[in-house]
């Protein structure tokens, strides 16, 4: 990073780890915006934080190159993209497949990791490289009955970070995951009473901040952090997959081209 004050973009940024973030980032001498799709709280929330408001449906392609035309323009440069934004699934068991609530949390968490991606490395690049940190859940590493639309989209967030982490980290561009559990942030919503009955611990949007501001000082390309209450943020070790092998059983490895050449930081194990 240059010499000059740093910049990052954070989707959802008015939401709870959003606002969390930015003060963590700014403490740390960033300079913010928040991009938002709630475009009545947005402004005022980005006021109190000093930091630059960005109207943003992160499902909407071409609205996430304007937003990060607009942070370029605005701060001359961005060096940190934490892709945030995201929604639970509103899946009713009686109609598992109600497509308007698909659509919707495909469009939010999914279409928002991949074109956010799209959107921050050109302006990445031109700045010599940077980090794209993404929040995905660890309803992306188990099964979360409770809402497949949202274990489905968090999946995906997670594998397709870390195959364009393969790609791009040999530009200086670094991305990784964080996989927070159950946290005390509006998207809790109703659900948190029935936490407080049971006892069970739940994170607070601070601890989860923290973990993001980790995984953008330190992880390494795919790296995936799973946070959790009571412990400290955790690089998640991807489970091995069998490998092929060849009609004498010995392993084989996949053709070069076929698959991208493990990042040199790569911290799991997977062949
Ligand atoms: N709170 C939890 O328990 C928890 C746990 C694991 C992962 N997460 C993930 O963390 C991220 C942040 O969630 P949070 O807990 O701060 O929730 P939150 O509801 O407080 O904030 C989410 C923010 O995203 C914004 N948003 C929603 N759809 C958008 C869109 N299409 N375009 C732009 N902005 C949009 C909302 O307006 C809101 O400000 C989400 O991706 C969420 O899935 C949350």
């Amino acid at each position: 990073m240059a010499d000059r004050q740093p910049t990052a973009l954070i989707t959802g940024g008015t939401g709870g780890f959003g606002i969390a973030l930015a003060r963590q980032l700014q403490a740390r001498n960033f300079r913010i915006a928040l991009a938002d799709v709630d475009v009545d709280r947005g402004p005022e929330v980005a006021e109190e934080l000093g930091a630059l408001f960005v109207p943003l449906d992160v499902g909407d392609l071409a609205a996430n190159h304007r937003a990060v035309a607009l942070v370029e323009t605005h701060y001359d440069a961005l060096d940190a993209v934490f892709l945030n934004a995201g929604i639970l699934g509103r899946q009713d068991p009686a109609d598992p497949l109600d497509m308007p609530a698909y659509e919707a949390i495909v469009s939010a968490n999914q279409h928002g990791v991949v074109y956010g991606i799209d959107a921050a490395v050109p302006a990445l690049r031109r700045s010599g490289g940077g980090r794209i940190v993404v929040t995905a859940s660890l309803a992306g590493l188990v099964p979360m009955a409770g809402d497949p639309f949202y274990s489905m989209t968090k999946s995906g967030a997670i594998a397709y970070s870390r195959a364009m982490a393969q790609r791009l980290v040999g530009e200086g561009i670094t991305v990784t995951v964080v996989c927070p559990g159950f946290a005390d942030t509006p998207m809790l919503g109703r659900l948190r009473p029935a936490f407080e009955q049971a006892g069970f611990p739940i994170l607070t949007a601070e601890e989860v901040a923290a973990a993001l501001v980790l995984a953008h000082d330190e992880g390494g390309a795919g790296s995936a952090y799973v946070v959790q209450p009571g412990m400290p943020p955790t690089p998640y070790r991807f489970p091995n997959v069998p490998a092929a092998r060849d009609p004498q059983g010995a392993h084989v490895a996949v053709p070069t081209g076929l698959s991208a050449h493990p990042p040199a930081d790569h911290d799991d194990d997977n062949a």
